[in-house]
């Protein structure tokens, strides 16, 4: 029987995750790599060799628009930046695609306007800050956990150049943990006086959040959970960003079957 490749493009191609990308779906027969996008590096170059294979005959070029029209895929994945994100899903979604987003910096304050745009469109929409298998079983341990330890910090640790302060994983795992824990068993900090301003880490939702940024990471992050005289620490390690494609992968042939807007990787998990 001969089942048809799923035709996908793939935006940021020159970026250190595009090209990940692009490696995986390149040794994938289930799917095929239609078109690639970028903003300035690496366009008119072919983007398999960029990506470390050979040549694909696919040219990376810097009009999205221009590129979903001719090509017409059926998935988008986007790895951009975090401030160009929603543009971007707006127009995948307009030519007719599934999106599936590893770019992070969205929340799930966002899933409403997604939603809506998703339903508009009648297309679906994967926002998976870790694609990494560890990760997302980090997080499900972290939900488990943060029932009985009602006192968390996250450390999480990446490359300089990355664009954003925390990483989407923390964000996740911070409103997992919220999620999970009971208001009255939160165990805040005394007051405490900075003599370095921000010394004790960002907050969300009352939980610390501390970023490292550091040449030699890839993409790390501890979850310290502290209790009567214990702490229980959860810690994930993507040594190569090979880790990442087998959930994109998952992600691009799962897209057509979820409808609306689906937040986090472990929805496509039989956890
Ligand atoms: N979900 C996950 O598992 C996961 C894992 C790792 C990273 N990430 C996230 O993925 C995103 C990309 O990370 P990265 O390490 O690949 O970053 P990167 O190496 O800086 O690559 C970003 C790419 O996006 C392109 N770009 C920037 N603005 C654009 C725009 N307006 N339109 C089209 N392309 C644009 C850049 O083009 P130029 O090269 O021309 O500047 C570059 O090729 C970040 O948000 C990062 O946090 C997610």
């Amino acid at each position: 029987m001969v089942t048809r490749k799923i035709k996908v493009v793939v935006n940021g191609a020159y970026g250190k995750m595009g090209r990940t990308a692009i490696q995986g779906i390149l040794q994938d027969q289930e799917v095929k790599l239609v078109g690639a996008v970028g903003k300035t590096r690496g366009i008119g170059l072919d983007a398999g060799e960029v990506a470390g294979s050979t040549g694909t005959g696919v040219i990376i070029e810097d009009d999205l628009n221009a590129c979903l029209q001719r090509v017409k895929p059926q998935v988008v994945v986007d790895f951009t930046n975090p401030t160009v994100v929603k543009d971007n899903i707006r127009k995948i979604l307009h030519y007719g695609a599934h999106a599936v987003v590893g770019t992070t910096g969205l929340t799930s304050d966002d899933i409403p306007l997604l939603l809506e745009w998703s339903q508009g469109a009648g297309k679906n929409i994967l926002v998976a800050p870790n694609f990494a298998l560890g990760a997302v079983l980090m997080l499900e341990l972290a939900r488990k956990a943060a029932r009985f330890f009602p006192a968390v910090e996250i450390i999480e640790a990446h490359n300089p150049l990355k664009a954003d302060a925390p990483s989407g994983t923390a964000i996740n795992t911070a409103e997992i943990i919220r999620s999970v824990q009971s208001t009255d068993n939160i165990v805040g900090d005394a007051p405490c006086l900075e003599k370095i301003s921000g010394v004790r880490g960002g907050e969300l939702g009352g939980i610390r959040i501390h970023s490292v940024r550091l040449p030699g990471f890839v993409a790390h992050q501890q979850i310290i959970f502290g209790g009567l005289g214990q702490t229980l620490t959860l810690r994930h390690d993507s040594i190569s960003r090979e880790s990442f494609i087998p959930g994109i992968l998952l992600g691009i042939k799962k897209i057509g079957e979820i409808p609306g807007v689906t937040y986090g990787f472990d929805k496509l998990l039989d956890l």
